[in-house]
């Protein structure tokens, strides 16, 4: 099989038309059996790592064990590996056999090829199967997706780790009773009866939700809550991290859009501080994302949760065009002295004593990190000056202490960017 790559031929050579046109050249015609098929696979199949999580006690589809793999001589597609901190090689691209048993005896490989065909690392893989196994490559595949993600735990995309373990309750948030239970009403509709309806109506079930809020106020606490019920569903949570040297970057996003799509389960994606990914030049992919238009379609249907500090920064084609941001739940500083109260209760514990509720009720109007600060450092001096109760007096330092910090640096970022003195 030949390419035109001429100049003049505009129509694009895939990467995955190389590999499957290497495939009925040198493969196949080598094989037994007449029956064997190319299928597009998922990245994860060819990762290292999940690779050497096999073992013999792993049943696919009941009666396959996946036996190992091995290079496959290649001269056109050679190995890249990519490595994770830890050293680990993780996607390793090029030529393998994987080798197959069922229970009876019988063997079968399959031959898994990818390459990288973008150089921001976009991987495509293929396999060629024999058709007849194909209900165990099925379960192959799936059993890698398994292996890779822990149930347990939500997959990150970009940062410095593979997964985490979301630890808050729903309980722990504080915050006006009708907004968490609208947000919660959201998500769980979405899933529950929401996707079906996008389906109806030939849409791609893709939902996209903002919280905003100023800094503190618990976005990020909710988000974790919120991952944490979708998991006990035995859904999947994905949290799009920014603490790499990629930072704020548009692949992370549409790799999180082919992990959801690929695994076909309900998914949450998690999106960190939407501004930042708004403030630079991939702005436009990161509009056609949110159409709709250029996403990954997960048939389970894909929730979008975006948090933000700075909603004015977020561009009106995003925030006023309907569809591309579905619904703006506003994330308040504590509201009520009651709210302030149990909050103030909660990181306090058991030095709290009744006269607090005087600190409380100075405390509305501010986010819960504040709150939680205030009751941190006025029970860490609890310890330096080695005394039994946390006084009123003590608990009120702290919160005056704290506000001061505040308005001080409220007044040096204005002195240095109004350019005046105070
Ligand atoms: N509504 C809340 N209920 C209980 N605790 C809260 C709440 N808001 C904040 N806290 C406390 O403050 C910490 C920081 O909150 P969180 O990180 O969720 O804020 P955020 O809104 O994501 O802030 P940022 O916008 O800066 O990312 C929490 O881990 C928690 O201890
Ligand atoms: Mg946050």
């Amino acid at each position: 099989m030949s390419f035109d790559f001429s100049p003049n031929n505009a129509s694009p050579v895939l990467k995955t038309d190389l590999m499957s046109a290497w495939i009925v050249e040198n493969w196949i015609p080598q094989q037994d059996r007449d029956d064997y098929i190319t299928v597009i696979t998922a990245e994860i199949c060819v990762n290292g790592v999940m690779l050497a999580k096999f073992n013999d006690e792993i049943k696919l589809a009941d009666t396959f064990v996946f036996k190992g793999y091995e290079p496959h001589e290649n001269p056109e597609f050679l190995p890249i590996f990519d490595h994770n901190y830890q050293g680990e090689l993780v996607t390793q691209t090029g030529t393998y056999l994987y080798h197959f048993e069922e229970d009876g005896g019988e063997k079968f490989d399959v031959l898994v090829m990818s390459a990288y065909y973008t150089d921001d690392h976009e991987v495509a893989v293929i396999a060629s199967v024999p058709k007849a196994y194909m209900k165990a490559w099925g379960a192959f595949t799936q059993t890698c997706q398994r292996l890779a993600y822990p149930e347990s735990k939500v997959i990150v995309i970009g940062g410095n780790t593979n997964s985490f373990e979301p630890k808050v309750d729903w309980d722990e948030i504080i915050l006006p009773t009708d907004l968490k239970e609208e947000i919660l009403k959201d998500v769980e509709a979405f899933f529950e009866r929401g996707v079906g309806i996008y389906k109806r109506l030939n849409l791609n079930p893709f939902r996209k939700l903002l919280f905003a809020g100023v800094p503190g106020t618990g976005k990020s606490m909710l988000c974790n809550a919120l991952a944490k019920r979708i998991i006990e569903k035995d859904y999947q949570a994905i949290y799009i991290s920014s603490a790499d040297s990629d930072g704020s970057s548009f692949w992370k996003i549409q790799r999180a859009l082919y992990v959801a799509a690929d695994s076909k389960k309900p998914t949450l994606i998690i999106l960190e501080e939407l501004d930042a990914y708004l403030s630079n030049d991939e702005k436009a992919l990161i509009l056609n994302v949110l159409d709709g238009s250029e996403s990954f379609e997960n048939d389970a249907g894909t929730l979008l949760i975006s948090t933000t500090n700075y909603p004015e920064a977020i561009d009106e084609r995003v925030m006023k065009r309907p569809g591309r941001l579905d619904r703006i739940f506003i994330i308040p500083e504590t509201r009520t002295v009651g709210d302030a109260e149990l909050m103030l209760k909660k990181y306090v514990g058991e030095m709290w004593q009744d006269d607090h509720i005087a600190v409380a009720e100075k405390l509305v109007g501010y986010p819960g990190a504040f709150i939680r600060e205030v009751a941190i450092y006025a029970l860490t001096q609890l310890v330096n000056e080695e005394e039994e109760a946390l006084t009123l007096d003590r608990l009120d330092s702290s919160f005056n202490r704290l506000r001061n910090q505040i308005e001080e640096r409220d007044e040096f970022v204005l002195r240095r960017t109004m350019g005046y003195k105070l």
